[in-house]
């Protein structure tokens, strides 16, 4: 949710921070803005409404010179996506100059404030009474830095901010209240950058510092002072990046996603890698840093996350109760945060956010740390808030994914899922050898099989030319594969626009049948396993009513090309194993329909890739 940049050092602040915003507009893309200060401090503020490239075109004919300055990508919460509601915003005088990635919770009470002391507002947004707050409390005599100590300990929410005064134009400050996003500060050679989170910083520095709740950092060309809001001074370490800079390039593939599902086979290699041994079988997990007494005392364990990282979590849950031999739930963590569940010390939380940010999956963690309960973490970047939470982490090892919507992170997530349920069922007695040594020899194949169903996709073209044209979806799947019939849906709603919803098929005759007529088409996965006669009945009641079936079935059933209108074959699977491979056709099925309907498939209207409010 928005994505905020700043830089200050001795080369041009303009092309690093826009850049910088290239790296970050996955985070929101409804406008883009740049402040930069010139030689004599002067602010030369750009904004534009829309992506980032309607910025690039504004300045088309030259970038503002200056070695400091901002920048911001926006995902609109308050006002809409206009140029004047775009960042970086400033106060009356022009001597402030904000970006803000949060919601300031009572912005209402403050901007009544500051407008009874004459500021004007230009803008409908919360971000703008950050400026003239940090103003008025200059016009009283503080420092730079005591306006922005004394606005930020008025400000309440989950709130990240960046910030630079006409008046000191050697420094910028940020501070973080609440879990709104991270700021990372990364340390060049007489030269520093901040973010909302590393892959912005990636091409220029190796070591970073975060800033935690409830601190601020001062930042100079050559040093970072950090304290708390209430004046404490702050010691920091710096980490060192370990990973190579991560490139963001569509390379042969006209869109990220469909890259990042070409990316598949690969990335689920690296999930595995160190994880899974073949003579003699075994899983392994060494970041889980459980003692094998605390494991075998986890009585329970629930599942938290959001949007696709909760459909992984309800496969998850799955994996967990029949290897691991727990108690399972999951939960979404928007949900869990706010209802009194139950947890103790005995109770494993984990939690699924792929960019470690999710504002909603943050707090739900911190209330599993209140409450004594033990939790691991999944997540695809290193250092970010979520992975500061838990006690352990488990890192998916996806690589970078830009398309808003995640494919190589889900399933990575689930593959990630698996060894872990996996894991725990070898440690607490409940795997045989036989059954390990089937387990680990299907997971080796597991890459090839889904670099074989990524490689047949003239048929989701053909696909997709025959249904782009309707108006709603029902994807229906049972057991392991009700979570993938609503990842399904949900995959297609996000990047096309089309009406779906994701059932399990038990339930559809419980209400949904009731929209099944010709023009309804349904995507029913038919797997050859134990519920295989149960959902050819469903298909059956589909067809029945004149509805056109899409099946996503197992290569070698004879029976379901009869019944349905058209087939997607998987490669044969154990039950455990078909899930993660259906997760490929959900997401083929999206995007050529999409693609097919013209939507802009890597920047979905409305949505952000890591969602860093409530
Ligand atoms: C947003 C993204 C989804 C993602 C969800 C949870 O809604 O658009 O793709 O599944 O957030 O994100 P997380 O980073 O916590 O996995």
């Amino acid at each position: 949710m928005c994505g905020i940049i700043g830089y200050i050092g001795e080369r041009a602040a303009a092309p690093i921070i826009l850049e910088g915003l290239g790296a970050l507009e996955y985070r929101g893309y409804d406008s883009a803005g740049i402040a930069v200060l010139d030689e004599v401090g002067m602010p030369q503020l750009y904004k534009s409404a829309g992506k980032l490239s309607k910025l690039r075109s504004k300045l088309r004919n030259g970038l503002p010179d200056g070695n400091i300055g901002i920048g911001h990508t926006r995902w609109a919460t308050h006002g809409g996506p206009t140029d004047f509601n775009a960042h970086p915003h400033t106060d009356g005088t022009g001597d402030i100059l904000v970006v803000h990635n949060g919601i300031l919770e009572n912005y209402l009470e403050l901007k009544q404030e500051l407008v009874a002391k004459g500021c004007e507002f230009i803008s409908q947004t919360d971000a703008e009474c950050i400026p003239h707050l940090i103003e008025s409390y200059m016009r009283e005599g503080c420092s730079f830095e005591d306006a922005v100590r004394a606005a930020a300990s008025r400000m309440e929410g989950a709130n990240a901010v960046v910030v630079l005064s006409r008046k000191e134009p050697d420094k910028i400050i940020s501070f973080k209240i609440g879990n709104a996003g991270g700021i990372v500060i990364g340390y060049g050679e007489d030269e520093m950058l901040l973010a909302s989170d590393i892959s912005a910083l990636l091409p220029h520095v190796r070591d970073v510092a975060y800033l935690a709740v409830g601190e601020i950092a001062t930042v100079t060309r050559d040093v970072v002072k950090y304290t708390r809001i209430d004046g404490a001074s702050v010691k920091k370490k710096k980490a060192r990046v370990s990973y190579e800079a991560m490139t963001a390039t569509k390379g042969e593939y006209s869109h990220f996603m469909l890259k990042e599902i070409h990316e598949q086979p690969d990335a689920v290699l690296d999930t595995l890698r160190g994880r899974v041994q073949f003579d003699p079988p075994g899983i392994t997990l060494p970041e889980l840093a459980f003692t094998d007494e605390e494991i075998q005392k986890f009585n329970r364990a629930v599942i938290i996350g959001m949007g696709t990282s909760m459909h992984a979590g309800m496969v998850g849950r799955m994996w967990i109760e029949s290897l691991a031999g727990m108690a399972c739930e999951v939960d979404n963590s928007s949900e869990f945060r706010y209802r009194d569940a139950y947890m103790d010390e005995n109770t494993l939380v984990i939690s699924i956010s792929q960019s470690g940010e999710t504002a909603d999956t943050l707090g739900a963690m911190e209330e599993a740390k209140l409450r004594g309960a033990r939790q691991v973490t999944l997540c695809n970047y290193e250092g970010t808030q979520s992975t500061r939470i838990a006690d352990a982490v488990l890192p998916i090892r996806a690589g970078l994914e830009i398309s808003v919507a995640g494919t190589k992170t889900f399933v990575c997530s689930l593959v990630t899922l698996y060894a872990l349920a996996g894991h725990l069922g070898v440690k607490r007695g409940l795997i045989s050898r036989k059954r390990l040594k089937t387990i680990v020899q299907e997971l080796a194949h597991l890459p090839e099989m889904i670099g074989q169903l990524i490689s047949d996709q003239a048929q989701y073209e053909r696909l997709a030319l025959n249904y782009a044209r309707r108006a709603n979806f029902l994807f229906l799947g049972r057991g392991k594969n009700y979570p993938l019939a609503m990842e399904g849906a949900l995959k297609l709603k996000e990047i096309s626009y089309i009406h779906a919803e994701g059932y399990p098929a038990g339930e559809m005759k419980h209400g949904p049948i009731s929209l099944i007529d010709r023009k309804m088409p349904v995507v029913a996965l038919v797997p050859k396993d134990d519920l295989y006669e149960k959902m050819l009945g469903n298909v059956n009641e589909v067809k029945a009513r004149r509805g056109s079936v899409i099946a996503v079935a197992t290569e070698g059933d004879e029976h379901i090309g009869d019944k349905a209108n058209d087939v997607i074959w998987v490669p044969q699977a154990s039950a455990n194993i078909t899930p993660i491979l259906n997760a490929i056709p959900m997401q083929l099925l999206a995007y050529y329909i999409a693609v097919e309907r013209g939507c802009d498939v890597d920047m979905p209207r409305n949505l952000a890739k890591s969602v860093t409010v409530e």
